[in-house]
């Protein structure tokens, strides 16, 4: 993972998961917020194996974040169905766009309905999400779970699930952590399934 925001939230990540042995060491956290430690850190991931590399990219516009878009293989656009997220992830989204065509790219792109509503959705989150599915959107939409609020304190959801499986008193919870690690490994099989076609 190259972390190009500076508030460095998933170096955080990693420090809190390390805690709660909920980290998964195929997986490493490189600091990139600046040009030569993004491509420092590609070197190193590389050399030392790994196959993916996923980035989160800072706010605003940057050299860096166009880098990052235009090395690519797959762009991903959360938003939260209000109108100030929808307005800024299709700033963000033509943005990308117009990168991309004018470096003569081919890049998958998705946006990802982000924090939707388990229950019914009000009538303007209706109608952004109606909008959204004009553009090219993940199927599965994440939705607001606790379990997604509480990963960065405890960890890699997939690991905090095994943990909390060797405790019966957490056998409420741990049915909520599963429903909602089922829903990112369909989030995670369209990615996949775009990437290979
Ligand atoms: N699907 C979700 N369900 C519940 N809570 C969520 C969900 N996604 C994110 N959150 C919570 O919302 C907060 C902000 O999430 P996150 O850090 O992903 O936002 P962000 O868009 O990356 O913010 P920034 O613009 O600052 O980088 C976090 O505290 C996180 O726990
Ligand atoms: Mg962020």
């Amino acid at each position: 993972m190259f972390e190009a925001d500076e508030n460095r939230p998933l170096t955080k990540w990693k420090e809190n998961a390390l805690r709660n042995d909920a980290w998964d060491h195929q997986c490493e956290v490189f600091v990139a917020d600046e040009v030569p430690l993004l491509e420092d850190a590609y070197q190193q991931a590389e050399a030392a194996g790994f196959q993916y590399a996923l980035a989160d990219t800072h706010g605003g516009l940057s050299e860096l974040n166009n880098i990052i878009v235009a090395s690519s293989d797959f762009l991903l656009v959360p938003t939260m169905l209000t109108p100030l997220d929808i307005d800024e992830a299709l700033a963000t989204y033509r943005y990308i766009i117009e990168l991309l065509l004018a470096e003569a790219l081919q890049t998958h792109t998705a946006i990802l309905r982000q924090r939707v509503p388990i229950g019914r959705l009000t009538v303007s989150q209706q109608a952004a999400n109606d909008m959204l599915e004009l553009l090219p959107v993940f199927d599965v939409p994440m939705y607001e779970r606790d379990a997604f609020a509480a990963m960065k304190q405890r960890g890699m959801l997939h690991m905090t699930v095994a943990n909390m499986s060797h405790t019966p008193a957490m056998r409420l919870m741990l049915r909520n952590n599963r429903h909602a690690l089922d829903e990112l490994a369909m989030i995670g099989a369209f990615v996949e399934k775009r990437l290979e076609g």
